[in-house]
């Protein structure tokens, strides 16, 4: 009691906190996001994402190259798919020469010791904008769970490591497992998203893949805010049908979820700082609000702190050029 114990001791100087410091950062906690686009030589500013870009193949290949140089060997892939090429059913994303699965190829053949992940989802293949199938203005589960699976063999095929399902449809981590399984690729994972909330912070990401929802919302499979034990409730789901590493989205403001689930089970928890978190702290440093360098350097950590395994963030780099 006090005074003989004096918290404060411990805090008196940087080496002394450095030795005792409890959770850090370093290139192996990232997952880096990365946007493509169809195209050459595209390097296109995602307006609501400030110094943030979404790029052709070949562009991509040059970041990875400076990624790498980095030490950030993950990467999670989304794809912007072409109007022309949108339906209900997301033919696009299971074609063998799309540009996720060209862009996943492309990677590979270039860096093979590479981690790629890739986004599984219909959203930003949709004529509708959703994740899933519709029919009579309702999200049809099941159809979607086939089109998800092939979609993942698809990206499996071409060279993914991970296949990332963000759909939130009930049951998709079987059909994808089943698929995988089926068609010999043991040893391809999934991270499934699966404490994913209904929020409004992936309001940037939605203009960058113009993906927005067009009609409605997505509280049909996204959970709601309000919910914690559900999302106990969903993670203990997609283990049980095969999941690898579970995803807990959005972030910041769900750091109480990635706790529950560090509690509650024995599984790599992947942290998402989205899109909307990056705007939010990108906007407020602009105008001199917060600094930008340490905010960014404190909510990694928080993350790790709350018992995220590693972050999908659009600051990887950032903080990996801040601290080394
Ligand atoms: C869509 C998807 C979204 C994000 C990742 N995959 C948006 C959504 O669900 O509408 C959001 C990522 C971000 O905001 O950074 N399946």
């Amino acid at each position: 009691m006090y005074p003989i114990n004096r918290n404060r001791r411990l805090r008196t100087t940087e080496t002394l906190r450095n030795l005792i410091r409890e959770n850090s950062i370093t290139a192996n906690d990232f997952l880096v996001p990365l946007f493509v686009v169809e195209g050459k030589n595209i390097k296109q500013e995602i307006q609501s994402m400030p110094n943030y870009f979404k790029m052709s193949i070949d562009l991509i290949l040059k970041e990875i190259k400076l990624l790498h140089s980095l030490g950030l060997k993950s990467v999670l892939l989304f794809a912007q798919v072409e109007e022309n090429l949108k339906d209900n059913y997301g033919t696009e994303a299971i074609n063998k020469n799309g540009l996720m699965q060209r862009a996943i190829k492309s990677i590979k053949d270039k860096f093979p010791d590479i981690l790629i992940m890739s986004d599984v989802a219909l959203d930003p293949y949709s004529s509708y904008g959703h994740d899933g199938v519709v029919e009579n203005g309702l999200i049809v589960n099941d159809i979607t769970n086939d089109i998800l699976a092939k979609m993942s063999l698809s990206h499996v095929e071409a060279g993914a490591d991970f296949v990332a399902p963000s759909d939130m449809m009930d049951g998709r981590v079987k059909s994808i497992r089943m698929m995988l399984e089926k068609e010999g690729h043991h040893n391809s994972g999934i991270m499934s998203y699966s404490a994913k909330y209904a929020s409004s912070f992936y309001g940037p990401f939605r203009d960058a893949l113009d993906s927005k929802p067009g009609f409605g919302d997505k509280k049909t499979y996204q959970m709601d805010i309000g919910n914690r034990e559900e999302a106990i409730n969903e993670v203990r789901n997609d283990v049980e049908e095969g999941a690898d590493i579970i995803m807990i989205k959005p972030g910041i403001s769900y750091l109480d979820i990635i706790r529950d689930i560090k509690n509650n089970f024995n599984i790599p928890i992947s942290a998402y700082q989205v899109s909307g978190e990056y705007a939010m702290i990108k906007s407020a440093s602009k105008n001199g609000w917060i600094d930008e360098n340490q905010t960014i350097l404190e909510t990694s950590i928080a993350f790790k702190r709350a018992g995220a395994s590693f972050i999908a963030s659009y600051f990887a780099k950032d903080v990996i050029t801040l601290i080394s």
